[in-house]
């Protein structure tokens, strides 16, 4: 269940680097959609400077990272969603950073165009702020992020300043955090009173002044993401947060109606596809079972030559029998 129910190459090898992130680089195959300018952190800047909103969404496997990146999406996720939404997890808890790694790996292969940023799982930047870098530089070296996101406010700031320093670019995320979803009691609106707002403003500023280049805000007040979108200058990306934020991002399994659970008051569902790949996989087994499936058309045939020696042989073999 979810709540939240240079142009080509842009990863470059790096002649020290170890095999691992060799590879990861290297099997990034060219696309042909590439022909729009490569989205990056300053752009995204810009977008605010200019009010151009900044179209967000996640993604998590190969296929699916193709068709958002070729849609013109500037920023792809590889949430801890996929937790949740890709191997039916409770909660984005127990995913890890080798299983983040997988899947950030395949949405490289998939994204040309757009940013891309992977979630930093739970557990890999809590113990101590080294341990948070070494985890982090994994996803840029290895899988070929360009930024990583982390979830907290103020208590994250030293991590965020260590990672910058790392030149590991940071995506902050305040608000309904899914990794606090024991502290907070469930997956809730944060920021309602005046105290919470004000304690969420001071996040927002605090990860800005570490250096954070872009914030999420998630399940919050409207008002309060609109005000907090005006003091920063840096991008607000929203997921219920209302239309003020710089840019909006879905789970993209939500967006196409690919979810189990009732979708959250802020989803908006673009597609069924729950229901269409449902009617598909029923006719496919209806298909089967009455042999409409193949039909001739979708079957390999023999030469004619080598059907009609197949014919004789057939023949001469039964006249032996009889
Ligand atoms: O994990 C996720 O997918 C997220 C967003 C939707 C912001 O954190």
């Amino acid at each position: 269940m979810s709540l939240r129910t240079t142009p080509k190459g842009a990863v470059q090898t790096d002649a020290h680097a170890s095999d691992a992130s060799r590879n990861a680089s290297a099997q990034i195959a060219p696309h042909n959609h590439s022909t729009h300018l490569k989205v990056t952190l300053p752009a995204l800047l810009e977008k605010k400077r200019s009010r151009t909103p900044i179209a967000a969404l996640t993604a998590y496997d190969f296929a699916s990272a193709r068709v958002v990146d070729e849609g013109g999406i500037d920023l792809v996720l590889v949430g801890d969603s996929l937790a949740m939404v890709m191997l039916g997890y409770e909660s984005t808890l127990p995913v890890t950073v080798e299983e983040m790694l997988l899947f950030t790996r395949a949405v490289r292969r998939g994204v040309r165009r757009a940013l891309l940023v992977a979630d930093m799982p739970f557990g890999s930047y809590h113990a101590s702020v080294a341990e948070g870098v070494a985890n982090a530089v994994r996803f840029l070296k290895e899988a070929g992020a360009e930024a990583v996101k982390i979830e907290g406010g103020r208590s994250r700031a030293e991590l965020v300043r260590a990672l910058v320093e790392a030149e590991v670019p940071v995506v902050g995320h305040i608000g309904l955090t899914p990794q606090s979803v024991h502290r907070m009691g469930g997956y809730r609106v944060q920021g309602k009173s005046l105290s919470a707002a004000e304690h969420l403003l001071e996040d927002a500023h605090a990860l800005e002044a570490a250096g954070a280049s872009l914030l999420v805000l998630e399940g919050m007040p409207r008002e309060l993401a609109a005000q907090i979108t005006a003091e920063l200058q840096i991008p607000t990306i929203g997921i219920g947060a209302g239309p003020e934020c710089d840019g909006q991002i879905l789970v993209l399994h939500d967006l196409l109606g690919l979810t189990f659970a009732p979708a959250a008051k802020f989803v908006r569902r673009y597609a069924d596809l729950g229901a269409q790949m449902r009617a598909a996989v029923q006719q496919y087994g209806e298909d089967v079972a009455a042999r409409r499936f193949p039909n001739d058309a979708e079957s390999y045939h023999l030469p004619s030559e080598t059907r009609s020696q197949m014919e004789q042989h057939a023949q001469g073999s039964q006249r032996k029998k009889a």
